[in-house]
């Protein structure tokens, strides 16, 4: 696992989609795993402007989202196919065919959840997934619980996460109580994954999921300390108890191609 701090969200926003592009740059049919959420739209709006510089080209990239609340039509303001699109990809030469999102207004979840899964592996499965995490430790909808699916599925909401993402809707009533997400296998098959984490409420759940070296479906979050290529960026606030419990100083940096980073290191 590879731990990057840097100072601020907007940093972490710049360094988040340089990884990316350079993922990209490298394969230029990359199979991207995308998250919604507050944290990843500074990366978007980065990656947009790289792609505005002409420094990535997104004509062959494929993706898959994470997650999207079930009952949410496609042109709700709050749907992530909105979100993904408003925010991101109506903005960059991605092609729409190479565009997977899953359907909040399926008919049949279940079938919807088995044909993605199998539609990520005819993809020969996601060379990268970037996620966020909630103050609860889920990763995509995969909420703290005695038992944590492996594949895509329809997942309930803890009052957490009602409580946390009803800020976005005129009231809570208004709010699914339900979401389809890739499970836990579908996120731990990525080749990479880039976790991205920012501002001070994050930073209890940073220090307790790093701290802890083991497994709980109370944290899902966890599983992925199995993850054999794991990157982890912070920005300061969300490091600062993970920092202080590791009782680590921040380093001097004079690398100018990665000038925002005040400690690089890998742990297991
Ligand atoms: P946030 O959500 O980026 O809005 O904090 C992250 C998440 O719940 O995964």
């Amino acid at each position: 696992m590879e731990v990057i701090i840097v100072n601020t969200a907007l940093e972490l926003a710049s360094e988040a989609a340089k990884f990316i592009k350079n993922e990209i740059n490298t394969k230029p049919n990359l199979v991207l795993g995308l998250a919604t959420g507050d944290t990843p739209l500074m990366t978007y709006d980065k990656l947009v402007e790289f792609y505005q510089a002409g420094l990535v080209d997104f004509s062959k990239v494929r993706t898959f989202n994470l997650d999207e609340y079930v009952g949410l039509h496609k042109s709700d303001l709050n749907s992530y196919y909105y979100y993904m699109h408003h925010n991101f990809f109506d903005k960059i030469n991605i092609q729409e065919e190479n565009i997977h999102l899953l359907d909040g207004f399926s008919e049949d979840f279940n079938q919807l959840a088995k044909n993605y899964d199998k539609l990520i592996y005819e993809n020969k499965g996601i060379d990268l997934q970037l996620l966020g995490i909630g103050i609860n430790g889920h990763i995509g909808f995969n909420e703290p619980d005695v038992k944590l699916e492996i594949n895509t599925h329809v997942t309930g909401l803890t009052e957490e996460t009602l409580n946390q993402n009803s800020k976005f809707f005129p009231n809570i009533e208004q709010m699914p109580k339900q979401a389809i997400t890739m499970g836990l296998g579908t996120i731990m098959r990525a080749k990479k994954i880039l976790l991205i984490a920012t501002g001070a409420r994050k930073a209890e759940i940073m220090a307790r999921f790093l701290e802890d070296s083991s497994i709980s479906t109370s944290t899902p979050a966890s599983t992925l300390l199995l993850h054999q290529n794991l990157t982890i960026m912070m920005d300061l606030e969300a490091a600062r108890l993970y920092l202080k419990e590791k009782k680590m100083t921040i380093n001097e940096n004079n690398n100018q191609e990665y000038k925002n980073i005040i400690r690089r290191f890998s742990t297991i």
